[in-house]
């Protein structure tokens, strides 16, 4: 096992947010947020955790080029490209096209400032079919004498979920008693490593669309970090926040988000930390999460992500008019 490489300062605040509590209906020493869109590498998010190990490996196997792939918008790969800037590797991120379906928006910007080099696939229909295009990218790297290396699909892999592994112990030392931490699940390391620190019990899931079955493959990795199996139905996991599909905007999210804002001047993002504070949201309306029970909300990042989300800049530009 590689050694982690270091991309950011640690730890991450928990800062109380006591107005948003209130708003809420809890009590106003209940609510905190994990602030990991303060990790300082590219614009920050939970990935530079996942890629402080990923990178270390890819460098511990001799690697001169990461490859990685996500949705045109990936915070994931806009911090697979600065985590690869930092390390002295080249970066190719395998994206969804054509290249022109896609504003220069957001993340794109970033990327491309960040000198990632992007190919595009067109076609490209998921997460399965986005890695398969990936590997065939490494495939034509090491055939022209470089030496690729991998990075999962979002950074999630047993590998990855020892950066949230450490944050639930941070989360822990912070807040003892914590009761709920609640995250986006997208592909599934970030929950999975919180599991490993936390106990699935305290652990909430708000799933974002972004894989068919996202509990599955959280649990998988828990599985393999852990050498025990999780029992079926373990993982507390929402599904309500979907809405018409992954990196769609939910109404329900975008009030999420002006909420957020307006009452404690923290901006969240539409696809990823927006849902997961709208699961919040309902599963204190259901009484699932209750006054006097401390609660974590996780900030993951994911702002150029609403820089290039072109609904929510649509929508945000029409309270203005
Ligand atoms: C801002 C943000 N939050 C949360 C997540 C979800 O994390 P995971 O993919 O580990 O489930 C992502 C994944 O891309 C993300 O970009």
């Amino acid at each position: 096992m590689p050694e982690k490489l270091t991309l950011s300062v640690w730890p991450t605040p928990l800062e109380p947010v006591p107005r948003l509590a209130v708003a809420l209906g809890l009590g106003a020493g209940d609510l905190y947020l994990k602030r990991d869109d303060l990790t300082g590498l590219g614009g920050g998010g939970n990935k530079v955790r996942k890629l402080e190990w990923l990178v270390a490996d890819a460098l511990s196997r001799g690697a001169d080029t990461l490859v990685t792939t996500g949705g045109p918008q990936s915070n994931h790969a806009r911090l697979t490209a600065a985590a690869g800037a930092r390390a002295g590797l080249d970066v190719v991120l395998v994206l969804p096209g054509p290249a022109d379906a896609h504003p220069v928006a957001g993340n794109l910007v970033l990327d491309a400032l960040l000198g990632a080099r992007v190919t595009w696939v067109d076609g490209a229909a998921g997460a399965a079919d986005l890695t398969a295009a990936a590997e065939e990218t490494c495939a034509a790297l090491a055939g022209s004498g470089a030496r690729p290396y991998l990075v999962p699909f979002g950074g999630s892999s047993a590998l990855g979920a020892r950066g949230y592994q450490e944050a639930g112990r941070e989360v822990l030392a912070q807040l003892p008693d914590v009761r709920h931490m609640v995250t986006a699940l997208g592909s599934g390391g970030t929950m999975a490593g919180l599991v490993t620190a936390l106990g699935p019990e305290r652990v909430l899931g708000v799933d974002v669309g972004a894989l068919p079955d996202p509990a599955a493959t959280a649990a998988g990795f828990v599985g393999e970090l852990t050498g025990h199996e999780l029992p079926a139905g373990a993982l507390r996991v929402r599904r309500d926040q979907v809405g018409r599909g992954y990196a769609t905007l939910h109404p329900p999210v975008l009030d999420a988000v002006r909420l957020v804002a307006a009452s404690e001047g923290v901006v969240l993002d539409p696809v990823y930390t927006g849902r997961a504070a709208a699961g919040l949201f309902a599963a204190v309306r259901e009484g699932d999460i209750r006054p006097g029970e401390p609660t974590v909300l996780l900030h993951s990042g994911g702002l150029p992500g609403l820089l290039g989300h072109a609904e929510t800049v649509r929508r945000a530009g029409e309270a203005l008019a």
